[in-house]
């Protein structure tokens, strides 16, 4: 049985994520949990004809049900931005939801694997592991920080300059974290095959790190990216699935994780990061989540400065997870 449950299921990203995920055939339970509108979504998406069971789970005290049993969670519960605001924005309301929710988790399925899309996740991140820290059942191989979807806007982005590069089957390493400046996609690995120039290079930098923007603006106040980040949601959790219960091996995705925390985390990075507690880098997926986080390779001098930069910023949003739960614990 492996029962997946989307928290946020009857959102902008939940409900097609929830889509998408219904197609898994890795999937026996699909359980869809919101504070609104979940059994509705739920009714719907069960009438599609694939093996997996769909329920709906409505409101607060239908948590512990929905939860009971999972294998993985992914998390896409709370506000997206509106023009002109940055992800940090979101923290006062996400910040209390993701952590009520990571607490529920600690209770119901501790053991199960946290896929976090709820912004700020460079902050959202820290506060699920120091939840599950507090009670003693952290396992830093089972909480991700869901990036896929700079990963996929990097290929199509990088595409559109150059048509050889076929962006479904060619991945480029995204990491550092998810927000703006945080995002460094690592366009040297491919610089060379596709003659990238400087210019190209620090013009398509730029795009990646403020894509999100993009669907910000034209949304117009109407929330942010929802359909590209389920898919991007979806190919991650079916990575992790096929990792995890069909056993295939090799397989990497980038991610924010707990850095220190899992095996691999290496010299590399450790000069990289200063030491950084969480980051995002290739990891390759094993059957208990993350297998080894895989060494960083040599950075331009230009990703070096980026991710300079990128270190600055994460530390305090870091910081500021971490201290949201300690000034919270009282609530744990
Ligand atoms: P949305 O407002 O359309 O949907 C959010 C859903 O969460 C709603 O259905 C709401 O009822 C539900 N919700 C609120 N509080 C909840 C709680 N306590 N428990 C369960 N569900 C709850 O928003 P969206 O567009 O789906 O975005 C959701 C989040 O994902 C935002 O924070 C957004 O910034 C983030 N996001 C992350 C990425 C990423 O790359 N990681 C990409 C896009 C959006
Ligand atoms: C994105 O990258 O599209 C998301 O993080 C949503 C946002 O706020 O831009």
């Amino acid at each position: 049985m492996v029962k997946v449950v989307v928290c946020g299921a009857a959102g902008g990203i939940g409900q097609p994520l929830s889509l998408l995920l219904k197609n898994s055939d890795l999937i026996s339970h699909l359980a869809l949990y919101d504070i609104v509108n979940a059994a509705g979504v739920a009714a719907d998406l069960s009438h599609i004809n694939t093996r997996s069971t769909v329920t709906g789970h409505t409101g607060a005290n239908t948590l512990s049900e929905a939860l009971q049993g999972a294998h993985t969670v992914v998390i896409p519960a709370g506000v997206p931005r509106k023009p002109g605001m940055t992800r940090d924005d979101l923290f006062k309301i996400n910040a209390g939801i993701v952590r009520d929710l990571a607490k529920a988790c600690v209770q119901y399925c501790p053991k199960a694997f946290i896929l976090v899309i709820s912004n700020p996740v460079n902050s959202t991140v820290p506060i699920v592991c120091e939840v599950f820290k507090k009670a003693n059942v952290f396992d830093a191989r089972r909480i991700f920080g869901v990036t896929t979807l700079d990963v996929v806007r990097s290929s199509t982005f990088v595409h559109q300059v150059r048509p050889q590069f076929e962006p479904h089957s060619n991945r480029i390493t995204v990491i550092g974290g998810h927000s703006g400046t945080t995002i460094v996609p690592l366009l040297s690995q491919i610089e060379s095959k596709l003659s990238l120039t400087a210019g190209e290079i620090k013009d398509l930098t730029k795009r990646i790190q403020f894509g999100g923007d993009e669907v910000v603006k034209a949304k117009a106040g109407a929330g942010s990216a929802t359909l590209s980040m389920a898919y991007a949601g979806a190919r991650f959790t079916n990575s992790l699935l096929e990792a995890t219960v069909r056993g295939k091996t090799g397989l990497v995705e980038s991610t924010y994780v707990h850095l220190r925390g899992n095996a691999g985390a290496a010299d590399a990075t450790i000069r990289a990061t200063g030491g950084l507690e969480y980051f995002a880098q290739d990891v390759e997926l094993g059957p208990e989540g993350v297998k080894r986080v895989v060494p960083l390779p040599t950075l331009s001098a230009e990703e070096q400065k980026l991710v300079k930069e990128a270190v600055e910023e994460l530390k305090g949003n870091i910081t500021k997870g971490i201290a949201f739960v300690a000034e919270t614990q009282a609530k744990l």
